[in-house]
């Protein structure tokens, strides 16, 4: 698929990295000359932290290209992201000549956060084309998309979506601001107006979400949560008892604050206050960091936005031909191709010693799915416990490196499975080993036992090559 990127500010780069990442060439138009610095600045960001969420290696990252006019961009382009400002007038504009440009199967993908479709459609020739994909920021990072448009070309776009590794939410009907905007909004002006009212700082009312509901709401969202807030009685009780509580005055919901200078000085300074001592970059290391980390223990859980990574890991499986071939060798067996996660880091910065043996526990993993030990072979009652395992640890790993294994198989002999495992990095330097001794187990009766097949014959196969 060919991606094109027009508006290359904070949305557009982000998609940027995003489909590179995914393996995608994408073409980008952006007037800004410092568009092709915040390019590069977002993708320093996206190859640090992206890799991070998955156990998997992500394909050959794509290549991009800056061209020079809408027409070069969108030519032969199967997806066009719109990620310029939102001014409609400039938006319709450019519509206007990337649709004079596009094929007529393009999707032209609106970022917009507030426009619905039916007013980006205004005054063009092929209106069906033009949807909403609304994502969030970091793009590269933040799964959810709003699709919102004729249906037909919201569904194409959903399989695009999902391909990425991000969650389609089709919105059946438009409206401004679409979904999550419209309930950020809503807390947003309530923000607002604890500031005004010198009721909350910015810190204060940060952590209140912080530190309260939005843990809840990244895992659970409301309803889900208010659900078990009702206790066995269910959310039937829970709007009895706190439904009228919606009539009192409690929000000013309809009401917005005067944004004069004083309100916006008063919250930029408290802001200066909470955060001015950090970078944006600081700051923006520390949300993907955050982000990764919560996410990756979503994904131990199988739980919204980590069964989702769990589906990619499924589909970055089944695209690594290493996972998916029948071992016919011993030696030089290629295990792990991987990037170090931001979450594997002590405090020293470097990986922590721990995930050195986990690597080798997930490099033994394939040798043995590759051996026929896989979970249709667990489900029969019968897999490999480790005995013994020793790493030599010659060299530090940091966040974004990648690290390559490569293991031999020493002994694979009746319950015996004796492992080697080399880690190295991309210039081939040894960064640790691990001597690895495995027994065949019987998982009913806990205790060693023979291989059975299809283990037993591909473990011979494997004794005649070492003796040939
Ligand atoms: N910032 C957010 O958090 C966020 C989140 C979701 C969606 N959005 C939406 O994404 C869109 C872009 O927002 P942003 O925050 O990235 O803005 P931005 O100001 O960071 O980026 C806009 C980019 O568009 C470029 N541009 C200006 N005129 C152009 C033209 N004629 N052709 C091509 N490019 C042009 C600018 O040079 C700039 O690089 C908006 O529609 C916005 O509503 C923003």
């Amino acid at each position: 698929m060919q991606f094109a990127v027009i508006g290359a500010g904070v949305i557009g780069a982000g998609w940027a990295a995003r489909f590179l990442l995914m393996g995608f060439d994408v073409k980008i138009f952006d007037p800004d000359p410092n568009a092709q610095k915040i390019i590069e600045q977002t993708l320093t960001n996206a190859r640090r932290s992206m890799p991070g969420l998955y156990d998997h290696m992500l394909p050959t990252e794509g290549k991009y290209c800056f061209c020079e006019s809408i027409a070069e961009t969108v030519t032969n382009a199967d997806w066009i992201s719109e990620s310029s400002p939102e001014r409609l007038d400039v938006k319709h504009k450019i519509f206007d000549e990337i649709q004079q440009y596009c094929s007529h199967k393009a999707i032209i993908a609106s970022s917009t956060s507030g426009f619905k479709p039916s007013e980006l459609q205004d005054l063009s020739s092929n209106p069906d084309q033009i949807i909403v994909a609304h994502p969030f920021n970091p793009v590269y990072l933040m799964p959810l998309v709003e699709l919102v448009g004729a249906i037909e070309t919201a569904n194409r776009a959903s399989s695009v979506i999902s391909y990425l590794g991000m969650y389609p939410l089709v919105i059946r009907k438009e409206i401004d601001a679409h979904i999550a905007d419209r309930l950020l909004e809503a807390v947003w002006r309530e923000g607002l107006w604890l500031i005004n009212d010198d009721i909350a700082t910015t810190t204060e009312i940060d952590n209140a979400i912080r530190y309260g509901f939005g843990l809840r709401w990244a895992q659970m969202g409301m309803f889900e949560t208010y659900r078990i807030a009702g206790g066995e009685a269910g959310m039937k009780h829970f709007i009895e008892q706190f439904g009228p509580a919606l009539k009192w005055p409690w929000t000013k919901l309809m009401d917005v604050p005067e944004l004069s200078q004083a309100l916006v000085s008063k919250i930029s300074d408290q802001s200066d206050d909470q955060s001015g001592h950090y970078s944006i970059t600081d700051l923006e290391h520390i949300r993907d960091d955050n982000l990764v980390g919560m996410m990756r223990a979503l994904k131990l859980n199988d739980w919204g936005a980590g069964n989702l990574l769990n589906t990619v890991d499924t589909q970055l499986k089944t695209m690594d031909s290493n996972l998916t071939t029948l071992l016919t060798h011993r030696n030089n067996i290629q295990t792990i191709h991987r990037v170090v996660p931001t979450t594997w880091l002590d405090l020293n910065g470097h990986m922590n010693d721990s995930h050195y043996a986990e690597v080798f526990s997930q490099a033994s993993e394939v040798v043995l799915i590759r051996l026929g030990a896989d979970q249709e072979y667990v489900d029969r009652g019968f897999s490999y416990f480790t005995v013994d395992m020793k790493v030599d640890f010659l060299k530090e790993c940091n966040a974004g490196d990648v690290i390559n294994v490569v293991t031999d198989i020493i002994i694979a002999e009746g319950k015996k499975l004796d492992l080697k495992h080399e880690m190295r990095d991309l210039n081939d330097n040894l960064i640790a080993r691990c001597s690895q001794f495995l027994l065949h187990v019987d998982l009913e009766l806990r205790k060693s036992c023979l291989p059975a097949e299809p283990l037993k014959s591909l473990l011979l196969n494997l004794e005649a090559t070492i003796s040939n």
